[in-house]
């Protein structure tokens, strides 16, 4: 079967075409139907003279995303959406649409989020939901290149790792469970299995918060690495980050220019990122007028003020230990700061990526899964992992929506996800 994504491959052939009506447009004895097949979008002309009768009746009668199958000769035009079209010569309907209720006038988001399951197919989603598929393959491609070996981890799990404020809680028979925060834990587990792994998949946070940058359920990709420091964490990040950009650049030049996002902005994500302290941001946050107290975490706003100060993404690291996780390796050098680091996309986004060096003293993890609160019992199994051949060990998480926000330049992260889990959306 042809798709319209390769139909360059078929120009002087006759090539079928399976999908739907996008639009469509007449002009007297001529009717330009606008088809996507999920590939692409392409046009094809009727011409009342060319055709059988009924054929271009058949077509004049055709609403808003009927499924059609259409055929005729494929011809290169530098004035058809894509650059080429094709010539109509049978037109085969499959089912007439009902009244479509997402139309190319403007609809408010909120209408748009009730139609999700249509709103897919407008051209908009249809290139962010191919940049985001073009991103989960760039990263998997550069750890698989690297070594990195894909560990996939449980999302029914007995405890937390970022907290126990946004866990999502669910019956297990006879007792509970939570939906996976992160793959982390685990990952350090088979980290020492097997050296160099990364887990990716879905995670959930019951965020309270309704911004611009927090889903309830969103994708993460997590590498975590046997005898890595909080430096080679800053270069694994950067590195994995300019070689998605630059696969994005490459391969999705079409969807950037459907989103009208400047590769300009895209080009200048070049090594090395800025890497500056915790207190430095602070000093910087200060003199842009923020009234920060040494201690506090970086809420999006101040993330948006020092995200724009950089023309690419900036490493931030040696937190407060008070800000961050309990797994956080203190500084040996300055204990009350973290050996952790979050890379802030530039141009007011914000974190793209969380992590560091992992304690990796037993004694002092157990002090720090009881400083915190934490069930020990439920954490026995990773504090053993601190038992049998501990070695320094670091690692972090990218959010794929986050992150696909940010290479897009969009104004929120709902659209980077087929189907959003937000606060106040479960629906469809
Ligand atoms: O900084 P976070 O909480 O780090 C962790 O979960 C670590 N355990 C990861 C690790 O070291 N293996 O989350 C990591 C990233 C954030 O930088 C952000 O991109 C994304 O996950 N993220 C969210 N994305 C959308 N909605 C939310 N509610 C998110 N929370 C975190
Ligand atoms: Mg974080």
């Amino acid at each position: 079967m042809v798709t319209i994504e390769r139909i360059g491959e078929h120009v002087g052939e006759e090539a079928e075409i399976r999908g739907w009506l996008y639009n469509m447009r007449s002009s007297g004895a001529l009717r330009f139907l606008l088809v996507r097949d999920g590939t692409g979008v392409m046009q094809a002309v009727a011409v009342r003279s060319d055709l059988p009768a009924g054929v271009f009746d058949a077509a004049g009668a055709l609403t808003q995303e009927s499924s059609i199958i259409v055929a005729g000769l494929v011809r290169e035009d530098r004035r058809a959406p894509g650059g080429y079209e094709m010539a109509l010569r049978r037109l085969e309907v499959v089912q007439l649409a009902d009244p479509y209720p997402i139309t190319p006038k403007e609809h408010g988001v909120e209408f748009l989020m009730d139609h999700r399951h249509l709103w897919l197919r407008s051209q908009r989603q249809w290139a962010i939901m191919r940049v985001r598929a073009e991103v989960e393959r760039a990263l998997c491609r550069y750890l698989d290149d690297l070594g990195y070996l894909r560990m996939d981890t449980p999302i029914l799990t007995p405890s937390a790792c970022e907290g126990t404020t946004t866990l999502f809680e669910t019956p297990y028979f006879e007792r509970r469970a939570y939906l996976a925060q992160s793959g982390q834990l685990y990952n350090e587990a088979t980290a020492a299995a097997f050296g160099r792994v990364y887990c990716f998949g879905p995670t959930f946070r019951a965020e309270k918060s309704k911004t611009r940058r927090h889903l309830t359920e969103f994708w993460m990709l997590e590498p975590e690495a046997a005898y890595l420091d909080l430096d080679g964490y800053m270069e694994l990040a950067e590195g994995l980050v300019v070689a998605v950009v630059r696969q994005v650049l490459e391969r999705r030049r079409r969807e950037l220019e459907i989103l009208q996002r400047d590769p300009a902005a895209l080009e200048r994500v070049q090594p090395p990122f800025p890497r500056i302290t915790y207190d430095e941001a602070v000093e910087r946050l200060r003199a842009r007028g923020a009234t920060i107290a040494w201690g506090d975490d970086f809420g999006g706003d101040e993330e948006t003020v020092l995200s724009r100060e950089f023309d690419r993404p900036v490493f931030v690291h040696r937190y407060p230990a008070r800000c961050k996780a309990f797994y956080m390796q203190p500084d040996p050098a300055r204990p009350e700061v973290v050996l952790g680091a979050d890379l802030l996309a530039p141009e007011g986004y914000g974190e793209i990526i969380g992590g560091g060096q992992r304690i990796h003293d037993r004694e002092l993890m157990e002090r720090r899964i009881e400083e915190t609160g934490l069930p020990a019992a439920e954490y026995q199994w990773y504090a053993d992992l601190r038992r049998y051949g501990a070695v320094p060990h670091s690692g972090f998480g990218i959010g794929i929506e986050r992150t696909v926000t940010w290479i897009l330049g969009l104004e929120h992260v709902r659209e980077t996800i087929p189907f959003p889990r937000l606060i106040n959306r479960l629906y469809p």
